[in-house]
């Protein structure tokens, strides 16, 4: 007999309860459904009897059917336990548990017959995910979301780490205050964009890291995020209570749904202790396995690049000054150039060699192909075609030397928002790819989306992400997509999703900075979602040391620099310094040739959101460790407590430490490199420098 049936069986006889309970394996969490007044769906959420979410109500407002509000009845109930362990094809960890309690619970409106939507309940031991379903049925195939009424009604006046909500951008500084200041900084904290779209006062992005006055880390994001719009919050700042206001398209509308379907997860990941934020796999568990049968030619990447020198101003990307040029149009040879080209094959050769020298994966070149003149700002539809390199520009020649030294290249892809154009290209461009040995891409969607009225994370831009992610894979080639939508864990499903940027990157160090406690908080809150291209590495922290004529400076410390190879997980980390200045510190630079890119073990030693992070990690398939300790703008002690490591072995370190004097804004370039040895039994408290941080790499010592 189906076992569901005795719950419908019980509310025939009007016996199934209108609140439901559900407690997490470790019975710290308590979710609880219930239909509140005139049949709305509602749940709570309790944390070691401490409030998480009062009751807040569920439900989807539709535009042109009866909306899922309110009327409903409980037609069923299903309560299950799952508890599996899954091996990710690259991770923070070798093996992740996926242990939860379920509550599915089936709605059914008096008011539109025959009609049901199901609610679905994820509790793990470190929070909730819950979505809402809608199943194949007779009275329900195609609607239209108005909007979605999920509400999170938090417990108080929460110390939160925000950004602007933005249909558009998270390039935002995080601004940290109690929720009841967001409404007066607002305005300060939207700072300019090449795109984007506020939409409210107290409009806020996910994940939005939270801590209580009682203690308690909470943090609200979604995972799988897929053929829907992606969702922002809304704040009642009078009643503290979080509404989801997910971003529009062209017309307004908020999603075109048809069943059978489901919205994406809505997660809330909760603990007394910071460390467990960070540990928190919730938002993979609650993502498809793989899709891909074969995973084989997915590889973490370390790779350089000839970036940064464009970044900072030092070259460009564009080959000539022409201040408009029209692709297929134009015979580039015939031009004048401009003499700060920095994609010419002589000088990708010179980071080519590099990268072989220092045992890199790959190089990416920016601004290798036609149409850099006037990419940026302009509304052209037909800017790239992806496929035609500058005349200085040997793809052929590189693609030998490259294969010739063990390198690969990574393509450049930058779409400048013209979607539908790169749709158009993207075989072609792919197919290029592959004939020139490229195996990854870095794309990206700078400025507004063409067409004009779509936002970057809206249901439509979503679905291009997807698609570039699911055609690249019959490639065989990895993505790095900057400026798409934040991820929400979809690159379990999707592993060549390797790389995404959606948040401010090192890029703007050399657009006027980063605050010195942006990267203690980028981990609670962009990189819950999955991994960052932060682009780390810089060595050379005053910026006019390569441009006179910006003034910018590296808001760390050279050694935090080194420390965020191992906090900020990436399974692509890029060196993104010049290889003229890692030269002059090649002592240094070894930490970054010797640091992991994919992991057997994660430790999370020490954290607090905005204050500091120290995370050891054990290296995939190798008995080497890595440690990473930031602080911002504070000095700090680090406690680092070796009992992560085997025990009754002795291990070789070698510290790379602040310098005594060192200061990121007065001294960022002062460190110490010392070596040592410790056990399991080790304790060890590292001085940390006003924006400053330490790395340690650890070797079991082979007698
Ligand atoms: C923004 C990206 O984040 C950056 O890395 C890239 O160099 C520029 N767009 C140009 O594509
Ligand atoms: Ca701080």
């Amino acid at each position: 007999m189906n076992k569901f049936i005795p719950a419908l069986f019980l509310f025939a006889f009007g016996l199934i309860a209108e609140a439901q309970e559900i407690t997490s394996p470790d019975k710290n969490l308590t979710l609880k459904f219930s239909l509140i007044q005139n049949g709305v769906p509602s749940y709570e959420l309790n944390y070691k009897n401490k409030p998480v979410i009062k009751s807040s109500k569920l439900g989807i407002e539709t535009k042109d059917i009866p909306s899922f509000l309110d009327g409903f009845t409980i037609a069923k109930v299903e309560n299950t336990t799952f508890d599996e362990s899954w091996n990710p094809v690259w991770g923070e960890q070798k093996t992740i548990r996926n242990h939860y309690t379920e509550l599915l619970v089936t709605l059914a409106q008096k008011s539109v017959k025959d009609r049901i939507i199901k609610v679905r309940f994820r509790l793990f031991n470190d929070g909730l995910g819950f979505r809402y379903e809608f199943p194949e049925q007779e009275n329900l195939t195609y609607f239209v979301i108005k909007e979605e009424r999920s509400q999170f009604a938090l417990a108080g006046d929460h110390k939160a780490f925000w950004l602007p909500g933005d249909f558009d951008t998270q390039e935002y500084s995080t601004v940290t205050s109690n929720l009841s200041e967001v409404r007066g900084k607002m305005k300060e904290a939207v700072t300019p964009n090449a795109s984007q779209q506020t939409f409210s006062d107290t409009g806020l992005q996910t994940p939005l890291m939270m801590k209580s006055k009682d203690g308690l880390y909470i943090n609200i994001h979604e995972a799988a995020l897929v053929d829907y719009s992606c969702m922002h919050l809304e704040l009642d700042d009078k009643n503290m209570v979080l509404n989801a206001f997910l971003t529009p398209d062209a017309v307004g509308d908020k999603g075109y749904m048809q069943a059978p379907t489901q919205s994406p997860w809505r997660t809330i990941v909760v603990s007394d202790k910071a460390a467990d934020i960070l540990a928190s796999k919730l938002i993979l568990n609650l993502n498809e396995p793989t899709k891909y049968e074969d995973v084989s030619w997915i590889k973490p990447v370390k790779y350089v690049g000839v970036w940064w020198e464009m970044i900072t101003g030092k070259s460009s990307w564009a080959y000539n000054d022409m201040t408009s040029v029209k692709l297929g149009e134009l015979d580039y040879s015939k031009t004048k150039p401009n003499g700060k080209h920095a994609a010419n094959t002589a000088h990708v050769k010179e980071y080519i060699d590099f990268a072989s020298k220092h045992g890199f994966d790959a190089v990416l070149v920016e601004g290798w192909n036609e149409g850099w003149e006037d990419w940026f700002g302009k509304s052209k539809d037909y800017v790239f075609d992806f496929v035609t390199p500058y005349p200085d520009f040997d793809v052929k020649e590189l693609h030998r030397y490259a294969a010739s030294k063990g390198v690969k290249m990574m393509m450049h892809h930058e779409t400048s928002g013209s979607i539908r154009n790169y749709e158009r290209h993207m075989d072609k461009a792919y197919q290029f790819m592959v004939a020139n040995g490229y195996n990854s891409v870095k794309s990206g969607y700078v400025g507004d989306i063409i067409p004009r009225g779509e936002y970057h994370y809206g249901q439509w831009a979503n679905n291009h992400y997807l698609y570039a992610i699911t055609k690249a894979a019959e490639y065989k080639i990895m993505v790095n997509a900057h400026e798409a939508v934040r991820p929400t864990g979809l690159s379990r499903t999707y592993p060549n999703l390797i790389g995404n940027e959606a948040a401010r990157g090192t890029e703007y160090e050399a657009f006027g900075g980063n605050n010195a406690d942006h990267t203690t908080i980028l981990p609670f809150t962009r990189l819950m979602g999955g991994p960052m291209d932060y682009t780390p590495g810089i060595f050379q922290t005053k910026v006019s040391a390569y441009n006179p004529d910006n003034n910018s400076f590296v808001h760390t410390t050279l050694v935090k620099q080194l420390a965020l190879y191992v906090t900020m997980y990436s399974p692509l980390q890029m060196a993104a310094d010049l290889p003229e200045t890692y030269n002059k510190h090649l002592d240094a630079f070894q930490f970054i040739k010797d640091v992991a890119i994919d992991w057997d073990e994660t430790n999370i030693l020490e954290a607090e959101p905005g204050d500091y992070i120290t995370i050891a990690r054990k290296a995939k398939g190798k008995n080497e460790w890595f440690i990473g300790g930031i602080t911002d703008e504070n000095a700090r002690v680090g406690n680092i407590n070796f009992d992560f490591l085997p025990k009754g072995k002795t291990y070789e370190v070698i510290i790379y430490a602040d310098g005594k004097d060192a200061h990121y804004e007065k001294n960022p370039q002062s460190y110490a490199i010392k070596k040592m040895k410790v056990t399991s039994k080790t304790n060890l408290k590292q001085q940390m420098a006003p924006g400053g941080g330490f790395a340690i790499s650890i070797k079991e010592v082979v007698k």
